[in-house]
């Protein structure tokens, strides 16, 4: 008795941090939307928890209770052998950990014929309710509210250029801690409009996390100077950046180039949903 679950990439087009809560917490409102790369889940009833990571991104990945999978299996009170396929870098702003969280919760829901409990959502991390819809939808409160949307699916290139940048050392590095809102999303007017909208908001990490490691300004400029590139910005808290064309050939044409410059950064073409 197997079952598995994709861990798509997550990627924020934009993050607002609006405030912070008295507990450090931030107020965040954010457009999220899932990518075809990501990692695979599978998990097998066992007679004790066990967790084997796999694939070319396994690399000192935690493989007991540190691991979200971990945790998220265990909220199910059955044990289970796991494994983990990688292929995203972790701790990269695009919910590795995250996905591969949600992705459990809903293998794990399969497995066990019954959904998850909600409140394993409590303790996973801000990332993990948004990752349990696993596709465009809006993020607010400290990541707990969730509002799914229909979008145009966007062809994107993502880069990361292999640095650490921990999350809560660029929400420290955050100076102004107030910022607005999204403005409300077009109705009308397809994918110019979405993306005339998108060019408005912004990614508040983004200037923290320069400060923290310039090279994602190299990425980002990068990005921006590719054929057909029509926004780039960092997701999460960095330091993967995407970069968005208006179709996938372009984003593939875009990435092989890439690859040729940058043979040491992590580049992928993908669809977002
Ligand atoms: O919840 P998660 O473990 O993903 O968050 C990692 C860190 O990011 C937190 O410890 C906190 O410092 C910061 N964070 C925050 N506000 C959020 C989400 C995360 O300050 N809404």
């Amino acid at each position: 008795m197997t079952s598995t679950a994709f861990a798509p990439a997550k990627i924020n087009l934009a993050l607002h941090v609006t405030g912070q809560r008295e507990d450090g917490y931030h107020l965040l409102d954010s457009l999220v939307m899932f990518a075809d790369v990501g990692d695979t889940v599978t998990v097998r009833a066992a007679s004790e928890m066990s967790l084997c990571v796999t694939g070319p991104r396994a690399e000192g990945v935690p493989t007991d209770a540190r691991n979200l999978c971990w945790r998220a299996a265990e909220t199910f009170g059955c044990p289970v052998a796991i494994t983990l396929d990688k292929h995203l870098p972790a701790m990269a702003g695009i919910g590795g950990g995250s996905s591969d969280a949600a992705a459990t919760l809903r293998a794990m829901a399969e497995l066990h014929h019954r959904p998850f409990p909600r409140q394993a959502l409590d303790r996973l991390g801000a990332d993990v309710p948004v990752c349990t819809v696993a596709h465009a939808a809006r993020m607010s409160g400290i990541g707990d509210v969730v509002q799914p949307l229909v979008l145009p699916p966007q062809h994107a290139v993502l880069v990361n250029p292999g640095v650490d940048v921990p999350t809560p050392q660029v929400f420290k590095a955050l100076t102004q801690k107030r910022n607005p809102e999204m403005t409300a999303l077009p109705e009308a007017g397809g994918a110019d409009a979405f993306l005339d909208w998108l060019h408005k908001q912004r990614n508040d990490l983004q200037p923290p996390a320069i400060a923290l490691q310039p090279v994602i300004a190299t990425v980002l400029d990068t990005l921006r100077a590719t054929p057909g590139s029509r926004l780039a910005r960092m997701s999460g808290s960095g330091a993967t950046c995407f970069a968005l064309y208006d179709d996938r050939a372009a984003a593939e044409t875009a990435a092989r180039a890439l690859r040729g410059t940058w043979p040491q950064w992590w580049i992928t073409a993908c669809t977002l949903h």
